[in-house]
């Protein structure tokens, strides 16, 4: 038992698919049923199940929630079989509980796993984000920017008309200046009502998806697994934490950060090599949801490793007996 055991990702990652492939087809039966808590739950149970069985010492840095209020996969929880490499892991075993329970798209079940002390402990308080895809100058967006500088300098760098660019945001009445603005530009909207990791992760799919920037305030932890996904697949993100109150600024010391204003790329919130899975609960433009056919369910996953950039689908049949 040594925390110097090699990351060896290339065997680990398949282990990870296995895990997000659990989590959503555990919560499958939940879709559309209307209950958030049930279905987050039966994600949880068997993301933590799963993860027990990887030769790891994990330790969750983003999970569901501080210790006295998440009774599993809480920050700091020790994961997997205490044999192997010490590793972070950030997890979220059901994104887009709402989604799930209205039978919504995009629904996810994400993780990520990079060596011990290399992922940002996010404070569970909500992040202002940005995010691009792969090919552009380094900076060519800021934060610091405004909605409409961002557009402006995207159209600009690829060589369009702002009216061409399609920005993503979750619809929430804190955006309705935001949206007003990215429109008066003349840009486009894709609104999302849930589920941001998926958002940003459209950015690194432009061709695919359509989407050239993902941009507003979401969850932190969320945050930290769309950077891990965008280490893999390319592109870039920027997080500044966002905080209502004492309380969450309290998290946020508790979670060692001192510097509040600060402003994360992609790599000061995922510093080495990761790998990421996500699995589809509901149907969506990343993955498709959990599927029952005659005598199986079917999942799919999308698992990700930063050092070859390698990406793979992966289908999966589980007999029904
Ligand atoms: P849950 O899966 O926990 O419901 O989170 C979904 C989500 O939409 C995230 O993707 C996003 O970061 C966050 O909620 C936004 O928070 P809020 O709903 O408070 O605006």
């Amino acid at each position: 038992m040594s925390a110097t055991v090699d990351f060896n990702d290339r065997m680990l990652s398949l282990g990870l698919a296995r895990v997000s492939e659990a989590a959503a087809l555990a919560c499958a039966d939940m879709i559309g049923r209307g209950d958030e808590k049930a279905a987050d739950q039966a994600a949880v149970n068997a993301m933590r199940e799963q993860l027990n069985m990887l030769n790891i010492q994990g330790v969750v840095v983003i999970g569901e929630g501080e210790r006295d209020e998440a009774p599993m996969l809480y920050i700091g929880e020790e994961v997997g079989s205490g044999e192997g490499p010490g590793v972070d892991i950030a997890l979220d075993p059901l994104e887009g509980t709402t989604l799930t329970a209205k039978a919504m798209p995009n629904a996810l079940t994400v993780i990520a796993m990079a060596p011990r002390g290399t992922l940002l402990h996010a404070p569970d308080t909500y992040m202002d984000k940005l995010a691009i895809g792969p090919g552009y100058a380094k900076d060519v967006v800021s934060l610091e920017m405004s909605p409409r500088e961002r557009v402006e300098a995207l159209a600009k760098a690829q060589g369009c008309k702002t009216s061409d660019i399609t920005v993503c945001i979750l619809e929430r009445p804190r955006h309705q200046d935001m949206i007003a603005e990215v429109r008066g530009t003349g840009a486009s909207v894709y609104m999302i009502t849930d589920g941001d990791v998926a958002g940003v992760i459209h950015c690194a799919e432009a061709e695919r998806t359509g989407i050239d920037m993902y941009m507003g305030s979401g969850g932190a932890p969320e945050g930290v697994l769309a950077a891990s996904a965008l280490k893999c697949m390319g592109g870039q993100i920027w997080g500044r934490l966002l905080f209502r109150n004492d309380d969450e600024r309290g998290r946020a010391r508790k979670a060692g950060i001192t510097d509040f204003d600060r402003i994360y790329s992609r790599d000061e919130m995922v510093t080495d090599d990761v790998i990421f899975a996500a699995t589809g609960v509901t149907d969506g433009s990343i993955v498709s949801g959990v599927k029952s056919r005659p005598g199986y369910v079917e999942t799919e996953t999308v698992l990700m490793r930063s050092k070859t950039g390698s990406l793979r689908r992966m289908i999966y049949r589980n007999p029904v007996k």
